[in-house]
């Protein structure tokens, strides 16, 4: 498909993200969760979502299962498939970042250069990688899916941590031992992280 990107042209929107802010009362950010397969990822993305929503937050959560039930539908996991889904959510959560939304995502996203490249779409202090850090021995015990098991008998193929890297963040945001700590002590450190940084309220009871 041929890009013809030179006779599109942009069109500022009459309401912008500032406006949009400025009503919600609160800033709009990528919270990027990233981490192997059964680390927790989605479980802590909902959690804290729950916990932004209940007070009156616009949150959303885009999250790799489901949306490679639609938007994603038919990409695999070969390192180009991975690269595309990467960068399509990226996009989207660049979008929900302009339309006033906290947005955490829930992708394994391998691969530092694919989360890299989201990171610079956005403005610097926009997004924030949260490594959720669990040893591959638990996440292979908890196997909620049972997709360990599938890809240690060769049933699923390039299955990351068995079959395919994962490339630890170098310098995330912040990181959360989601193997040490419980579901609500991780949501309580990325709340208190979030606040010291200014991304949420610092008076806000969440
Ligand atoms: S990513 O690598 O492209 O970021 P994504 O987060 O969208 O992955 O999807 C990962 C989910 O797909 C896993 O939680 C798991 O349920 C499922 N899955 C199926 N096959 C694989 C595979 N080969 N590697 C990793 N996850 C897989």
């Amino acid at each position: 498909m041929k890009q013809e990107a030179e006779h599109i042209v942009w069109h500022d929107t009459a309401v912008q993200k500032k406006d949009r802010q400025q009503r919600n009362g609160h800033g709009s950010c990528i919270l990027w969760f990233t981490g192997l397969s059964g680390a927790g990822k989605s479980t802590l993305a909902n959690a804290l979502e729950h916990r932004l929503f209940e007070q009156g937050l616009n949150s959303y959560v885009l999250d790799g299962d489901n949306v490679r039930h639609g938007l994603n539908q038919g990409l695999g996991f070969s390192e180009e498939d991975r690269k595309e889904n990467i960068r399509r959510i990226g996009e989207v959560a660049k979008l929900f970042i302009d339309a006033g939304f906290i947005v955490c995502t829930a992708f394994i996203s391998p691969f530092a250069e694919d989360r890299n490249r989201v990171r610079a779409l956005v403005e610097e202090n926009e997004f924030v990688e949260i490594y959720v850090r669990c040893a591959l021995e638990a996440c292979e015990d908890r196997d909620p899916k049972g997709l360990y098991k599938k890809a240690r008998t060769g049933e699923i193929s390039n299955f990351t941590g068995i079959s395919s890297p994962y490339e630890e963040p170098e310098r995330p945001e912040l990181v959360v031992d989601s193997d040490q700590l419980s579901i609500d002590a991780c949501v309580d450190k990325i709340i208190a992280f979030l606040k010291e940084r200014n991304h949420l309220p610092v008076e806000a009871d969440i």
